[in-house]
Parts: C-alpha cells; sequence; structure tokens
C-alpha cells in the first residue's frame, strides 16, 4: 500500500496524514490478545517500562516493539516502514514506541506540544516520524488526537516542563506562543477507526483532551528515526526505554499479516 505524490504531498503541507483501514481485523485481535499481560504485568519482571496516572491506572506503556511480538511486527510493516523511509530518505530505527492508554473517564489529557520540543534536548536533529495506530476507536469524546495543520512548518517553539495538570512531566508550548500562532480553522481532530494508523512529523503542534466517555482510547505510537541521527552525547542523557540505543535500522520485510 504504497502512498500517492498527492498523499506525500499532503504529508508536507500538513505535517500529518492519517492512512485508514492499513490493518485488518486479524492484526487488531493479534495486538489486543497481548494487551492484558501488556497493561498489567510488572516491570521489573517483563522489561517494559509503565508510566501511571495519579489514580495508578496505567497511561503508558514503553517497550512493546522488543518483547510481545505482535507489536514487534507492527513496527516493520512494509506499509508504515515504506513512506517513513521515503519522507526520511534513508533507513530508520526505532526511537522509541508506547501503548497510551485513556481508560473510559480516567485518562488525561496531553497539553499542546511538539515532540521535538523536548526531543532537541536528547541531542538529535528534527529528522524523526511518528506514527500512531489506533486499536481502539478515536472519538471527540475518549480524547482522540487534535493536531494543528501546518504547524510542522513553524520550526520548533519553546517548551516549558508542567508538573502539575497530570502524573506526568509534560513538556508544553505555553499560553502567550498558542495564541500568537494557533488559527482555530487549523485545529483538526484525528478521529478514527481501530487500524488506522496517523503519521505524524515531529515538529507538528499536537494534544489531546481528557477522555470524557465510557470508550477506552488506547493507540500504539511508534517514532522513528533517521539512522544517520543518532544522539549526540548529552548531559544527562535520558533511558533507553525513551531514547532507544539501538540504532539498527528497521527491515520491513513483506510478511504475511501478524496472526495471534
Ligand atoms: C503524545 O503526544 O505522545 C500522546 C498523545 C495522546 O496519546 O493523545
Ligand atoms: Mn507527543
Amino acid at each position: 500500500m504504497s502512498w500517492t505524490e498527492a498523499q506525500y504531498a499532503q504529508y508536507r503541507k500538513d505535517g500529518y496524514l492519517m492512512v485508514r483501514g492499513l490493518l485488518s481485523s486479524a492484526d487488531l485481535q493479534a495486538l489486543h490478545a497481548a494487551l492484558p499481560d501488556l497493561l498489567s504485568g510488572d516491570d521489573a519482571a517483563d522489561g517494559l517500562h509503565r508510566e501511571r496516572e495519579k489514580s495508578g491506572a496505567v497511561r503508558q506503556v514503553y517497550l512493546a516493539h522488543r518483547h510481545s511480538p505482535p507489536f514487534q511486527a507492527l513496527v516493520r510493516r512494509p506499509e508504515i516502514l515504506e513512506p517513513v523511509r521515503a519522507l526520511t530518505g534513508n533507513d530508520v530505527y526505532v526511537w522509541h514506541s508506547k501503548i497510551n492508554v485513556k481508560d473510559a473517564f480516567e485518562g488525561g489529557v496531553w497539553l499542546w506540544h511538539q515532540d521535538y520540543g523536548y526531543w532537541m534536548w536528547d541531542g538529535v536533529d528534527p529528522k524523526l516520524i511518528s506514527c500512531m495506530v489506533l486499536l481502539d476507536r478515536a472519538t471527540l469524546n475518549n480524547g482522540c488526537l487534535t493536531v494543528v495543520a501546518g504547524s510542522h512548518r513553524w520550526g520548533r517553539q519553546e517548551h516549558y516542563a508542567d508538573t502539575v495538570t497530570t502524573s506526568y512531566k509534560q513538556w508544553c508550548v505555553d499560553v502567550p506562543t498558542l495564541k500568537a500562532r494557533v488559527n482555530e480553522e487549523d485545529i483538526r481532530p484525528v478521529t478514527g477507526e481501530p487500524g488506522d494508523v496517523l503519521f505524524f512529523d515531529c515538529n507538528l503542534l499536537h494534544g489531546s483532551n481528557h477522555n470524557m466517555s465510557p470508550l477506552p482510547r488506547k493507540t500504539f505510537i511508534v517514532c522513528y528515526n533517521d539512522v544517520a541521527n543518532p544522539p549526540r552525547p548529552v548531559e544527562d542523557p535520558r533511558p533507553d526505554w525513551v531514547v532507544a540505543r539501538n540504532f539498527e535500522p528497521v527491515r520491513g520485510k513483506a510478511t504475511p499479516p501478524i496472526r495471534a
């Protein structure tokens, strides 16, 4: 499923592109079958890394792409890798991956930010691309991702660390900058069905609301980095679960669809 020229042009203009129905129901079944263990396990026992809401509910699970076979296969899917390689113009490795969980009525907000707002401090250039795979329906009510079309062309904006809104330190863009830059008409909610995949630029401004709905909203985000852009040495480097030290190019084989 190669992208058309029009799709590449759309991505370059908006900083993101949604590809509908990239995964089959068999793919989704295999991914969902792996989720209970990934969400409920113990970091010390299974090598994953989990972040939690203030309530204790799991907010994020890192490293599924290393430990869980259906997620290992997912990050190697040619339908994902081919456009990512075409956009970077090079081979890529997995920078990190995370399952972002928003439980019904519980999952919390993500404030407006650019991923490169904080990745810059990891010592890389803005050549990273993220792919958000919808595992559940994403709706206006359950906190779908919201993006500002074209904001990747602003370049990186200054970010500050918010440590009060959620359990999690969030790097975000301050309100005066948002007021100066964001037009209401450019704010796009990215709703979709399980198996849809959103590709987005590391300078795209995005965030999402609290889950106000009975529908859980789980997504899997895999971020790829150009192999020619490994992190330069920085003071206080972040751990490998969030800034991978394995720079091996991801090879996408034309594998059959993943099975349970
Ligand atoms: C993120 O920006 O990484 C998370 C956004 C979300 O899960 O809605
Ligand atoms: Mn983000």
